[in-house]
C-alpha cells in the first residue's frame, strides 16, 4: 500500500476515535504522565506537541511552557483539541514526515505514543531533528515488539494473516535514536499490563482509541464469527484466575538531545 494511503487510513481511524479517545486512554494518560519529570524547568521555551490527538498532554505543557503547539494529522483530532483546550495553543495539521515547522525552531518535542505509528521510523526521526534547536530536546513514549503479544499470539492460532502493527525490538530502538547528530540522553522500558473483562472489551478499547488500524492486514474489515471465536478461545490461556484478561503493553520512552552542530 503506498506510504500516504496508510497514512489517511491512520488518520481517518484516529479521527474517528475523536471524541471516545480520553475516555479509552489509560495507557496513553500513564506513559504521557511517566514523561513529565523529564521536562526542562525553563519556561520559555517553544514546545511542539508531536501527534496530540485530543490535546490532553499539550494543555498541561501550555500551562507550563511559553509557546505551545499541537500537531497531528488527523483533522477530527484538531478540531476537537481546538474546541476542548486552552486557547493560546497553536494548533496544526500536520504529518510527522513532513511538519510544516521552520528548520530549527522548536526547543522541546514532546511525543506520547505516537511514533509507533511512523513507518519509517528513521524518516520521521530525521524530520524531528530538522525542526529541533541543537541542544533540543525529543521527549517522547513509544511501543515496543512484546506489546499485545497475547492477542498477536491467539491470532496466531487461527491465520497468517497480520493483526497487530509491527514494533520495533527495544534493542533496536535504541541504536535507532543514536545517530551522527543525536543521542538518547534517557531511556526506559517497561511491560504495563493491562486489565481486560473480555477480549471484546479490549477490541473495543483499541477502537475507542482509534489503535484498530493494521496497515499491512491483508483481509481487510472485521473477522468472521468462526475466526473470532477461535482467537478469543485461545486468549483464554492468557485469562488470569479471576478471569481477567490480561494485555501487555511495552513502553518504550527517552529522551534524545540534538547535538550541537
Ligand atoms: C495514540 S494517539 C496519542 C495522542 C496523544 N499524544 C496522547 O497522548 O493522548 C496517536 C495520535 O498520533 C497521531 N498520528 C499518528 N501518526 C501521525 C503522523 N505521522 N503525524 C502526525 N500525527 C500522527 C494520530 O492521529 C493520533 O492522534
Amino acid at each position: 500500500m503506498p506510504a500516504y494511503a496508510t497514512q489517511v487510513k491512520i488518520a481517518r481511524s484516529f479521527g474517528a476515535a475523536s471524541h471516545s479517545y480520553d475516555v479509552s486512554a489509560r495507557l496513553q494518560r500513564y506513559s504521557g504522565k511517566h514523561l513529565m519529570p523529564w521536562l526542562p524547568n525553563i519556561n520559555d521555551l517553544t514546545v511542539l506537541d508531536l501527534g496530540s490527538g485530543t490535546g490532553f498532554f499539550t494543555n498541561i505543557l501550555a500551562s507550563q511552557y511559553q509557546q505551545v503547539i499541537g500537531l497531528d494529522m488527523s483533522r477530527l483530532m484538531i478540531n476537537y483539541a481546538q474546541e476542548n483546550r486552552v486557547k493560546d495553543i497553536h494548533w496544526l495539521l500536520g504529518d510527522a514526515f513532513k511538519m510544516p515547522l521552520q528548520d530549527e525552531s522548536i526547543d522541546l518535542v514532546y511525543s506520547n505514543l505516537v511514533i509507533q505509528w511512523c513507518d519509517p521510523l528513521e524518516k520521521a526521526l530525521k524530520e524531528i531533528l530538522r525542526v529541533l534547536k541543537p541542544g533540543g530536546l525529543f521527549i517522547f513514549s513509544t511501543l515496543a515488539d512484546g506489546t499485545l503479544n497475547e492477542l498477536k499470539s491467539s491470532w496466531a492460532q487461527v491465520d497468517d494473516d497480520q493483526h497487530v502493527i509491527d514494533f520495533k525490538t527495544e534493542r533496536e530502538l535504541s541504536s535507532l535514536f543514536n545517530t551522527s547528530q543525536s543521542i538518547l540522553i534517557e531511556q526506559n522500558c517497561q511491560d504495563i499490563v493491562l486489565e481486560y473483562e473480555s477480549v471484546l472489551h479490549l477490541a473495543h478499547e483499541l477502537k475507542g482509541l482509534g489503535a484498530n488500524q493494521v496497515p499491512k492486514k491483508l483481509l481487510k474489515g472485521l473477522a468472521g464469527k468462526d475466526k473470532w471465536d477461535k482467537m478469543t478461545d485461545s486468549y483464554k490461556d492468557f485469562q488470569e484466575p479471576d478471569g481477567i484478561y490480561p494485555a501487555t503493553y511495552k513502553v518504550f520512552s527517552g529522551v534524545l538531545v540534538k547535538l550541537e552542530n
